[in-house]
């Protein structure tokens, strides 16, 4: 997992290794473990390399005086070795010819470095990087694009490399196998881009070119040669894209967290106007699909993390909306279950990045056995969006916090609004409902309002060591949400658990040094919740409720939330109630909340 990047310089005078570290900030969201830049100069490998975020990097690189014209870079979330210089990319080969940067795994790199050490091929770092580095330096008899494919043919794993040696100073290599990886060709300046995201370019048009699986491309400032495996040359169709300026900013907010958080209410608003159509909610983008929508005998819904716990939130409505069973699964478990035969299934993968590589993965593997499959997406140019029948657009703009929230709520707003367009195809009562989803701009303005006395508790249970989040029918999986965001960024354990589940066991966790915190939310479940809330206050545990009445024999600690008539839509104002929650508890205790310990925003390994 991790960021490459890599620039050719042609017309314009933006030096290049300042070109990769402006690339780079933009690629962190795939890690920032370490970071790394390199370029040949004078016949010989140059690379500045640091621990820690780009821009350290950045200072390191600051005043350098070389005159360049290509570089590489990278930015790390450690797979294969711990977080030190030796480990961080570009690797160097044992000639000190080559200089690479890879996204991706090599699975079989044991094996190889096995035989690379049993030539006398010397290592310096623990990395599966500097195998295929050293692999392809060990083949290398002058035809670099050969030692390349050979290289290839012996690898296994799915990765991308970008690389530069010392004998073709100006050209830049690159190769992918089932991890992205985009060549761009600025239209104006010529100046060339490559990177495993193109949304990670300089502001500007290009004609880009996508890597397919084992391809190799040779770039230099005039020419684009794409091989394919055989070392034949092929075609290379470029498609336009438009990058526009990176508006991220945190508009006077402390984090993009807290700023993306209150971006909700709007969003949802766009949302809804965007998808209003003669009083019912639709999609343009499904508008040749009734067809298909009137076959379907099920739904599968495929995604990780917070995505997953969006479909988990809507599976119900999605049901009761299109009388068919909806299963919700996991990406990461998808590929290895047995899967009963099914037809007619309509797919919806959920993912903010659309660059996953477990959602990604699970998708392909019954890509081909879908009627039609439906992206639900913020990135309108990765590779999910490439790969599915549909893209929905989340909206929600750049999301920067590692931690999701607003492209969580387009998630479970869009799939409600799916449920409308599913049950208006296929003619199943929905008008109730029309006029609540319309209210959800109005719900979260509800518990925005509330956000200092949501901060006055989170401040106040900053100090428990341990935290327990329940609720019944959809407000478990609101606590599994509220959960992970916990989990995210103030390093707290914390467990989700369906409120009638305590007394089957975790109840033997419950002291006073244990916090529960409890979701209203659900009319019908919430008396028995409260009865499994007195179990906890009757052991000593610590409650906190988000939800409409008081109840002074379980706690004094309750927050009033907004009633919006029917429990289904309020998952959305609850989720964001316990997005607010998290952050403060986060902030009380220093901790870095936009791009916490361990974490990347987009998850390219499986
Ligand atoms: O980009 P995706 O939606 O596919 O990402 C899935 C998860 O990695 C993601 O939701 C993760 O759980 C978030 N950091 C949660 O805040």
């Amino acid at each position: 997992m991790c960021g490459i990047y890599g620039y050719i310089q042609s017309k314009s005078n933006k030096k290049p290794l300042e070109t990769c570290l402006d690339g780079l900030q933009k690629l962190q969201y795939r890690g920032y473990d370490s970071a790394g830049v390199a370029s040949i100069h004078k016949g010989t490998v140059l690379s500045f390399k640091t621990v820690g975020k780009v821009d350290l990097l950045s200072a390191l690189v600051k005043d350098h005086k070389y005159e360049l014209n290509t570089a590489i870079a990278h930015t790390r979330w450690a797979t294969h070795g711990g977080l030190s210089a030796e480990n961080t990319h570009p690797q160097i080969d044992y000639k000190k010819s080559i200089a690479l940067v890879h996204n991706g795994i090599i699975e079989n790199y044991l094996e190889l470095k096995e035989f690379l050490l049993s030539k006398g091929v010397a290592f310096t770092s623990e990395t599966d990087t500097e195998v295929i580095t050293n692999l392809i330096a060990y083949l290398y008899k002058g035809d670099l694009k050969k030692a390349i494919a050979e290289a290839f043919k012996r690898v296994q794993g799915s990765f991308a490399i970008v690389l530069i040696h010392k004998d073709s100073p100006e050209t830049i290599f690159a190769g992918a196998r089932g991890c992205p990886l985009a060549v761009g060709i600025c239209d104006t300046s010529k100046d060339v881009y490559i990177s495993s995201d193109t949304s990670s370019f300089s502001e500007s048009s290009y004609s880009t070119y996508f890597m397919k699986n084992d391809e190799i491309a040779e770039i230099t400032s005039t020419a684009l040669t794409i091989y394919a495996s055989d070392g034949k040359v092929k075609k290379n169709d470029l498609s336009t894209i438009i990058i526009s300026k990176d508006e991220a900013s945190k508009d006077g907010y402390d984090h993009y967290m807290h700023k993306e958080i209150h971006e909700q209410s709007s969003l949802s608003a766009r949302i809804l106007k965007k998808r209003m159509l003669l009083n019912t909610f639709s999609f343009k983008e499904l508008e040749n699909d009734n067809t298909f929508i009137e076959q379907m005998e099920h739904i599968d819904v495929i995604a990780c993390g917070s995505s997953y716990h969006a479909g988990l939130i809507a599976k119900e409505f999605l049901e009761e909306m299109t009388l068919t069973p909806v299963t919700i699964h996991l990406a990461s478990e998808y590929r290895y279950a047995k899967h009963l035969e099914k037809k007619n299934t309509v797919a919806i993968i959920i993912s903010q990045s659309g660059e996953t590589a477990d959602t990604l993965a699970a998708f392909r593997c019954k890509k081909e056995s879908f009627l039609l499959s439906i992206a639900l997406c913020n990135n309108d140019t990765s590779t999910l969006t490439r790969e599915t029948h549909r893209f929905i657009p989340l909206m929600a703009k750049k999301e920067v916090s590692v931690c999701s929230t607003k492209a969580f709520t387009s998630q479970l707003l869009n799939l409600y609004l799916l449920g409308i367009h599913f049950s208006n195809v296929l003619k199943i009562e929905n008008k109730s409902y029309i006029e609540e989803l319309s209210n959800i701009p109005l719900a979260i303005d509800d518990v925005l309002s509330k956000e200092e006395i949501i901060k006055k508790y989170a401040e106040t249970y900053a100090c428990y060591p341990y935290f327990f989040f329940t609720g019944r029918g959809n407000m478990y999986p609101v606590s599994m949400e509220a959960a992970l965001k916990l989990k995210e960024i103030s390093y707290l354990p914390a467990e989700a658990l369906p409120a009638g589940e305590m007394k089957h066991g975790p109840i033997a966790l419950i002291d006073e040094n244990l916090a529960t915190i409890a979701f209203l939310g659900t009319e019908k479940t919430a008396p028995k919740t409260l009865s499994n809330l007195s179990e906890i206050k009757a052991r000593d545990g610590k409650v906190l409720i988000f939800g409409g009445d008081t109840h002074p024999e379980i706690t004094q600690d309750v927050i009033a939330m907004y009633k919006n008539g029917n429990d289904t839509f309020a998952s959305i104002p609850y989720c964001i109630a316990g997005q607010i929650f998290s952050y403060f508890i986060a902030k009380k205790l220093g901790k870095e909340i936009d791009f916490p310990r361990n974490l990347a925003k987009s998850v390219t390994v499986e």
